[in-house]
């Protein structure tokens, strides 16, 4: 993964149990945007110092208000945005469905996950084993020849958790997974995100709102640009 200099140790308060094997720590992050146009340019400061850790088969909440910085941070933790200070280390393969689902609208499902799997490096046969296996889980599998343009919010983000989750892997990284769901889906994706668990997966989920604090090994709240355990 990508690494840079070291800021800060880790806060105790975010840091997994010591009886687990660390898969994903970031320390000390920080970053700004710039904002508002020349001569009225300023840099607004959204994470200053974020600690995060996730253990070896870990379900993490990552919670805040909206615009407290958690997409800013995952999209920092998959290496799709770069820290301006901070380390991120991580082991094993990691899955990322982003807040927004990325599709392709002239594209089916069926050739989303077809063209994943390639990027994944997986078999043909893996691929329609895995895909089989999501449609299944998730239920989504009348629209395998659907284009992403006709389908629903709900089904979208279904077909984006898939693709997160077709090469199995290690470290699931969910920004707001569950938001376009209906209640039967929300039942289905606690109960596949149990199943991971179990096998030693370790998975962080964004939300801006927790419900079922039961489901989770530990939440986390990003506040004024820190990680605080709640
Ligand atoms: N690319 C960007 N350029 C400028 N500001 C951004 C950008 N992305 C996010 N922001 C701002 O950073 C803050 C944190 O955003 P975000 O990480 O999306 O928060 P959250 O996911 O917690 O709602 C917000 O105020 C948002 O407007
Ligand atoms: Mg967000």
């Amino acid at each position: 993964m990508h690494e840079s200099t070291a800021q800060a140790l880790p806060s105790p308060s975010a840091s997994v149990p010591v009886t687990r094997e660390v898969v994903l720590e970031a320390a000390g992050i920080t970053k700004s945007y710039r904002r508002g146009m020349w001569p009225r340019r300023r840099a607004v400061s959204v994470l200053k110092g974020a600690d995060i850790t996730l253990g070896h088969g870990e379900v993490v909440g990552l919670v805040g208000e909206n615009g407290s910085g958690k997409s800013t941070l995952m999209q920092i933790l998959v290496g799709a945005l770069r820290a301006d200070r901070g380390t991120v280390v991580s082991s094993g393969r990691i899955g990322y469905c982003p807040q927004e689902p990325v599709l392709y609208d002239r594209l089916t499902c069926d050739e989303h996950l077809e063209l994943f799997g390639v990027a994944y490096g997986m078999d043909p046969a893996a691929v329609a084993g895995a895909a089989d296996a999501l449609y299944a889980t998730l239920g989504f599998g009348d629209w395998r020849t659907t284009r992403a343009e006709e389908l629903s919010g709900g089904t979208a983000a279904k077909l984006n958790l898939s693709l997160a989750l077709l090469a199995d892997p290690d470290i699931l990284l969910l920004d707001e997974p569950y938001a376009g769901f209906d209640w039967d889906t929300y039942q289905r994706f606690w109960a596949l995100t149990a199943e991971r668990r179990v096998t030693g997966r370790s998975v962080l989920v964004i939300s801006h709102f927790v419900t079922d604090e039961e489901r989770f090994d530990r939440i986390v709240e990003l506040r004024d640009g820190r990680t605080v355990l709640r």
